[in-house]
């Protein structure tokens, strides 16, 4: 049948998505509410694996446990003429996996989809849910720049056992209908076929920022043979020879949360997410300096707009570096008060140094 002319329930099907290892999944529109939604219907040929039907089970309720901004939303799970679908939010933007094959991410980006998905990742974790298929095109990028994660199709909801909470592992669950694409990002302990706990959840997310670091996968091999061998044995090349921009603490994280030894490994996301935190660039507040804070060159309140414009040698003026101002003096027309607020110098500081011509000038206009 063609998908295109389908109606399923009250969802009309407009367009193909994406597929994996469950099915193929669709854009669609929900007639009654009058939104897109992303269906997932479950293949023909699964439909009557009754493994696929718990697996596909398991996604809805593991994925409408968890409310969080960067895990996909799941509305419904339903059955149209004897095969499941799901009904999800719907995402416009693109797979990691996409993504990724375009080549490395630029460290910012890297960064920021780190610690949404480490939060993600603790999220689930907390509610003892663990992911066990963290990859690239499980991982969707909207076009507003946020990550989320899809697919908790081989989630599995742990069980506490001696104090520890562990979940028990079938490798032939883990690998049915995932063939290379999930290999490459598997723990050791899920390559061996061992008992699983969050922390397999960090060695593939360190994985997926390897690879967005790298451009490549830490682990490659031509075969799931190789790889597998490469993730039991094998140390990934420095991401510091992949790249030169590659600040030695990211580098830091990546290989502990690539730990083979999962005790060695970060035994959090939270933990993770906090260091993965630190690495990014603090925002510039766009709010003006309380008054606390004063007296500023913007304090004098007279009726003219002031500007200080520093000089771009590359020195530093007043508690910031002067590279803050080079855009001052490319924008004339900027009001002066803003650019104030960044120089971090006082109104008189100043103009003492444009007195004893030190550095810089305080000008009014
Ligand atoms: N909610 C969604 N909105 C948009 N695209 C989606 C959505 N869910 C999945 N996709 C696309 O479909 C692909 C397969 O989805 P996924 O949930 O991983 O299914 P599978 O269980 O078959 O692997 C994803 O990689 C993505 O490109
Ligand atoms: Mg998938």
């Amino acid at each position: 049948m063609e998908k295109q002319d389908l109606r399923i329930s009250r969802y009309r099907i407009l367009r193909q998505l994406g597929s994996g290892g469950m099915g193929e999944v669709y854009a669609a529109e929900d007639e009654r509410l009058r939104r897109k939604v992303a269906i997932k219907l479950i293949a023909a040929d699964k439909a009557s694996d009754s493994a696929a039907r718990q697996r596909f089970e398991r996604e809805a309720q593991a994925a409408s446990a968890l409310n969080h901004p960067n895990i996909c939303t799941i509305f419904e799970i339903n059955d149209h003429e004897g095969q499941p679908f799901l009904v999800m939010e719907y995402l416009e933007g693109q797979d990691l996996g996409k993504l990724s094959a375009a080549g490395p991410a630029e460290l910012s980006s890297l960064l920021k989809w780190g610690v949404e998905l480490t939060d993600a990742l603790a999220a689930a974790h907390s509610h003892g849910i663990v992911h066990r298929d963290i990859k690239p095109a499980n991982v969707f990028v909207n076009n507003r720049g946020n990550a989320k994660i899809l697919d908790f199709g081989l989630a599995m909801l742990q069980e506490p056992s001696n104090g520890d909470t562990v979940s028990k592992l079938s490798t032939a669950l883990t690998c049915m209908g995932s063939p290379m694409g999930t290999v490459a990002y598997m723990s050791p302990e899920q390559a061996r076929g061992e008992e699983l706990d969050a922390r397999t959840d960090l060695f593939s997310l360190g994985a997926v920022l390897y690879e967005l670091a790298a451009g490549q996968t830490p682990f490659p091999g031509p075969t799931p043979a190789v790889v597998f061998s490469s993730i039991l044995t094998a140390n990934p090349i420095p991401l510091s020879q992949t790249r030169t921009d590659v600040p030695p603490e990211l580098e830091r994280i990546i290989n502990k949360a690539l730990q083979k030894d999962r005790q060695a490994r970060y035994q959090s996301a939270e933990e993770m997410k906090q260091d993965l935190n630190r690495l990014r660039p603090r925002q510039r507040t766009t709010h003006p300096r309380s008054p606390a804070r004063s007296p500023t060159c913007r304090q004098p309140k007279t009726s003219r707009a002031l500007a200080c414009c520093c000089p771009r040698n590359g020195g530093r003026v007043g508690r910031r570096p002067n590279v803050v101002f080079s855009a001052i003096e490319n924008d004339p027309h900027r009001n002066g008060l803003s650019s104030l607020h960044d120089c971090g110098l006082t109104f008189s500081e100043c103009q003492s140094r444009q007195k004893s011509g030190l550095s810089g000038r305080c000008t009014s206009r």
